[in-house]
């Protein structure tokens, strides 16, 4: 038992796939994994584990922004073992060409929090994803059809910016896209020597004001899930 997470060593697999939202933890948990248990519901962030073709995987909500996640992270790396941390996430696109529904690989990640700049005393880590994790999940969504973008993204702490145009600035130095988790899972995994990688979807963007209506949200949620369960 830890803190956040009611479950007992052994009961978490080594590969846990990280939605924000946990009813997304318990679709992917109803939807593909088979055997499914539910080893937590402590502030109602549920989490499975399962099996899915064969292997073992655990999937769990972490919450919205870099607190909430590196709690729930830190927890299921250093009480329960785990190895692999795929994060599966809705992003908002920075860059024209990018469309709803589109796919990000998050090689990087850059971010305006204050976590990592008094984690390293003002020196600029560079979060970065674990490049086996990277390469086998290009790859098998090329084997899908499925053109994913690989590139820098933004963990921000802020979802409601006061300067709507406040995003430029990361745009113009080829960042993808803003989310609110990815830099705190990369620093911590790099920390723990475990492997961690972000796959989004464009869920709005920031250039052209559009979003996804929710049930678009959960179709393009379920193209994610497959693509990270076929890592574990
Ligand atoms: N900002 C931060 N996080 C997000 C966004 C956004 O615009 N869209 C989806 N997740």
């Amino acid at each position: 038992m830890s803190v956040h997470i009611g479950a007992e060593r052994g009961e978490i697999a080594e590969t846990v796939l990280l939605p924000g939202d946990p009813r997304r933890a318990r679709f992917v948990a109803e939807e593909y994994l088979e055997g499914a248990v539910l080893f937590n519901e402590v502030r109602g962030m549920l989490g499975y584990t399962g099996s899915w073709r064969g292997s073992r995987v655990s999937v769990m909500g972490t919450g919205m922004g870099m607190p909430s996640h590196s709690i729930y992270v830190h927890e299921l790396i250093h009480e329960f073992g785990a190895k692999r941390l795929i994060r599966i996430g809705s992003c908002g696109a920075m860059q024209p060409e990018l469309q709803l529904h589109d796919l990000i690989l998050a090689m990087s990640a850059c971010f305006d929090s204050s976590l990592n700049t008094l984690r390293f005393q003002g020196m600029g880590f560079a979060p970065t994803a674990e490049y086996g994790l990277l390469s086998a999940a290009h790859a098998a969504a090329a084997e899908r059809g499925i053109a994913a973008r690989v590139g820098s993204i933004l963990s921000s702490d802020e979802f409601y910016n006061e300067d709507p145009e406040a995003y430029r600035l990361w745009a113009k130095y080829g960042v993808l896209a803003v989310e609110m988790e990815t830099a705190a899972l990369y620093t911590l995994a790099a920390r723990a020597g475990v492997q961690a990688l972000t796959i989004l979807t464009v869920s709005d963007s920031l250039v052209r004001g559009e979003a996804l209506s929710s049930a678009e949200r959960e179709r393009g949620f379920s193209r994610m899930a497959e693509l990270a369960l076929s890592l574990a």
